[in-house]
């Protein structure tokens, strides 16, 4: 029997269908510069909500957000950040966003597998869904925590790059303002509806690929969704590997990912050269 572990190398982006849990053991070791990943939040749904008006609030239910208990899910965040942790290179970084139901969780199991946390910053949401029961505060933000592979690692940060995003001042942890995904940005399906739940606005990836990676550094999703990591690659001229189980949400993101344009060379100098001048993050996507 061949031996079919680690048989994937990366020179060109990829787009892989099939469960991560499986798919990343056939990644190379140390193959990849950083990792974004937006894994289930486990949000335990188990009533439908509804507004004031009585309509119904289509809330995250998807059958992939489902786990019969904290243990499962503990056991399944052990198992796909055991093999980032191998794949990656050791001086990269990870990034992992969630919500409170577990972001905490995922924080505990990367210091338990010697991930260096370098910082857990704020995505303040400008539109987020009001509490409408008043039950509690609105929950309008989400956390994503950095990590460098080890606490030696020689990471990369664009510092001067990120500041300059920044009217010229060091960006902070505490308030990546951005609207939740909308507008044109937003995939639709055949009804007009929301095409997946919790699609990613670019701007934050943007943020996330500028600030941690070189041109030509390969990105691994290990859920990829409908591509947004993918889509900010190519603007910026890194490579992916998206790894998605949703057969419908790879081809959507393929057909998105097709139709971006490398943001043009001359505005990427511009980022990376020491100089006073402003620019603003909107100009880049
Ligand atoms: C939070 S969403 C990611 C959204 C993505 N960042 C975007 O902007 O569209 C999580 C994704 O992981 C996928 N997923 C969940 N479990 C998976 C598994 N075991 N293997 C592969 N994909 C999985 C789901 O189908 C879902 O699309």
């Amino acid at each position: 029997m061949p031996n079919i572990k680690h048989i994937i190398s990366v020179s060109s982006s990829k787009y892989i269908l099939g469960d991560t849990l499986k798919e990343l053991k056939k990644l190379k070791d140390h193959s990849v510069d950083m990792v974004f990943s937006d894994p289930p939040y486990n949000l335990q749904l188990s009533k439908t909500l509804y507004r004031p008006d009585s309509t119904k609030v289509s809330g995250v239910n998807d059958e992939w957000d489902k786990f019969n208990n904290f243990q499962d899910y503990d056991i399944f965040t052990k198992s796909w950040l055991s093999e980032v942790k191998r794949i990656l290179k050791p001086e990269g970084s990870i990034w992992v966003i969630g919500s409170y139901h577990n972001i905490y969780r995922i924080g505990y199991a990367l210091q338990n597998l010697d991930f260096w946390i370098l910082n857990d910053i704020i995505w303040r949401k400008t539109n987020p869904m009001p509490n409408f029961k008043g039950t509690r505060f609105t929950n309008a933000h989400e956390t994503l925590i950095w990590a460098a592979n080890s606490k030696c690692s020689k990471y990369t940060f664009n510092y001067q790059t990120m500041k300059k995003l920044n009217d010229n001042k060091q960006m902070r942890s505490d308030d990546w303002l951005i609207n939740v995904c909308g507008g044109q940005e937003r995939l639709k399906d055949t009804n007009n509806q929301k095409l997946h739940n919790t699609q990613k606005p670019e701007e934050l990836l943007l943020r996330v690929i500028l600030s941690s990676t070189k041109p030509g550094d390969v990105v691994l999703d290990p859920f990829f969704g409908t591509g947004t990591t993918g889509v900010i690659c190519k603007k910026l001229g890194r490579k992916f590997i998206g790894i998605e189980k949703n057969a419908n949400y790879i081809k959507e993101a393929k057909k998105r990912i097709l139709k971006v344009k490398k943001v043009k060379l001359e505005k990427i100098t511009l980022l990376n050269k020491k100089s006073s001048k402003k620019i603003n993050i909107s100009s880049i996507l």
